[in-house]
């Protein structure tokens, strides 16, 4: 297991064509209030390179006349310290993570400047938000120092880890399978016990006890539960409203599974019955989001999906007279942004929004290729106060969303199994 962090050292380290060395901090601990900190995370670009989940350490990674090391600095063990907060690793047992050498943390300043002889090319994570202050700080002493003469070129890791982490391996898919399948059952409860006005709090805590019950200690983001017209505020979090009989409920929610993200939305009516005009637009939605998830296949690139979901949902928008006019007319300005605001998707990773990059370092579009991961996650928002929109639509905000693994041939939809046509959400419902 251990050996896939030092293979993505390895990896990484070869890709440089001069002397160099890496320095890449752990995530911090975060105050929430006075005394207290929020629950620790490890930084995904520091888990990816090396799976350990502690704070307060660092990574050093040197390569130097063709030989390649890596070291790692950890907080020392320390009784007194363990009574309060729990068993570390320290360095005498950090070797089974796989680095040439573990340090105390406590040493860093002391042998950062020897690493920085004689190599021009320094990588620093000065991209990242979470670790960059922390690195900046232990370099900026060692410059300091006035030991470092020899570094010529301060150079960014961020963006070269990233680019690693968009194709998955095995091992990650296995993860991201686990995630999604624990995603499931949150989804399958919260529709089966859903009640008319009942608060939107109360689906949120089903769902996020169905997380934790089933081993997923994390939501990947803040869970969304938004009934009626709440569904048209994107990122609606504060899931405080009561769900009126007859409302849609949007419940966009997924676990991370050890470090793996899901991300899944269902719409479906509180009372288990669609009306037709919701189950007019909910087809619409869900044809369109099944004839992009079919196009994806290794070589096709992001915009082929963009451009085809905004052709596909202002056709459907005008089929249903939501829009009106020429289909290319609409397309020419943007007129279905109105209610198609967002992306069809993104990567999905260590992140739920996995930072890989969506275009090479000439600016081209990376192609779909076999073990990428993104969500497909079309979406249409009609504000209650819009005299624009037909009245029976008024207040229907539906997005549906699915995380799509690609394939060697074409790709495989992880979240299928989560009911998802009106037939199928009414029976589970009944
Ligand atoms: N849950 C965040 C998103 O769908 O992108
Ligand atoms: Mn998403
Ligand atoms: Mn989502």
């Amino acid at each position: 297991m251990n050996k896939i962090y030092s293979k993505r050292r390895k990896k990484l380290l070869k890709e440089f064509k001069n002397d160099a060395v890496v320095v890449l901090s752990s995530a911090a601990l975060k105050q929430r209030s006075n005394d207290t900190e929020f629950p620790f995370r490890q930084d995904s670009n520091f888990y990816y390179l090396s799976g350990f989940k502690e704070d307060n350490a660092c990574m050093v990674l040197l390569k130097k006349n063709n030989k390649i090391k890596s070291y790692l600095f950890l907080t020392e063990r320390n009784e007194q310290m363990e009574l309060w907060t729990g068993e570390r690793l320290g360095t005498e047992r950090a070797g089974t993570l796989g680095f040439d050498k573990c340090f105390d943390i406590k040493t860093l300043g002391s042998k950062l400047g020897k690493y920085f002889l004689d190599v021009d090319d320094l990588y620093l994570d000065f991209y990242s938000e979470i670790t960059s202050t922390r690195t900046a700080k232990r370099v900026a002493k060692t410059l300091s120092q006035g030991r470092t003469r020899s570094v010529k070129n301060f150079l960014d890791i961020t963006s070269i880890v990233q680019k690693m982490r968009l194709v998955k391996d095995e091992n990650e898919i296995k993860q991201m399978r686990k995630a999604v399948m624990i995603t499931k059952n949150a989804h399958h409860i919260a529709m089966q016990k859903i009640k008319p006005n009942s608060y939107e709090y109360k689906t949120q805590a089903r769902i996020e006890k169905s997380f934790k019950s089933d081993g997923a200690y994390w939501d990947a983001y803040t869970t969304i539960v938004a009934s009626g017209n709440n569904a048209n505020t994107l990122h609606y979090i504060l899931n405080d409203k009561k769900i009126n009989d007859g409302d849609l409920v949007l419940i966009d929610a997924g676990s991370e599974y050890n470090y793996y993200a899901s991300d899944v939305t269902r719409t479906f009516p509180v009372n288990g019955k669609f009306t037709p005009a919701q189950k007019e637009v909910y087809e619409m939605v869900l044809n369109v989001q099944l004839r992009i998830i079919e196009m994806i296949k290794p070589g096709i690139v992001k915009q082929d999906i963009q451009d085809a979901s905004e052709r596909f949902l202002a056709q459907g928008m005008l089929d249903l007279g939501i829009l009106k006019g020429d289909l290319d007319e609409i397309l020419k300005e943007k007129k279905q942004k109105k209610y198609y605001p967002h992306g069809i998707g993104h990567w999905m990773g260590l992140d739920v929004h996995d930072p890989c990059p969506y275009r090479d370092d000439e600016g081209n579009e990376i192609p779909f290729a076999k073990g990428m991961i993104l969500t497909i996650e079309p979406g249409i928002y009609l504000n209650a106060n819009d005299k624009e929109v037909p009245k029976k639509y008024r207040g229907i905000g539906i997005r549906i969303e699915d995380d799509i693994l690609v394939t060697k041939e074409g790709n495989e939809n992880l979240s299928k199994s989560i009911v998802k046509n009106v037939e199928d959400i009414e029976a589970l419902m009944a």
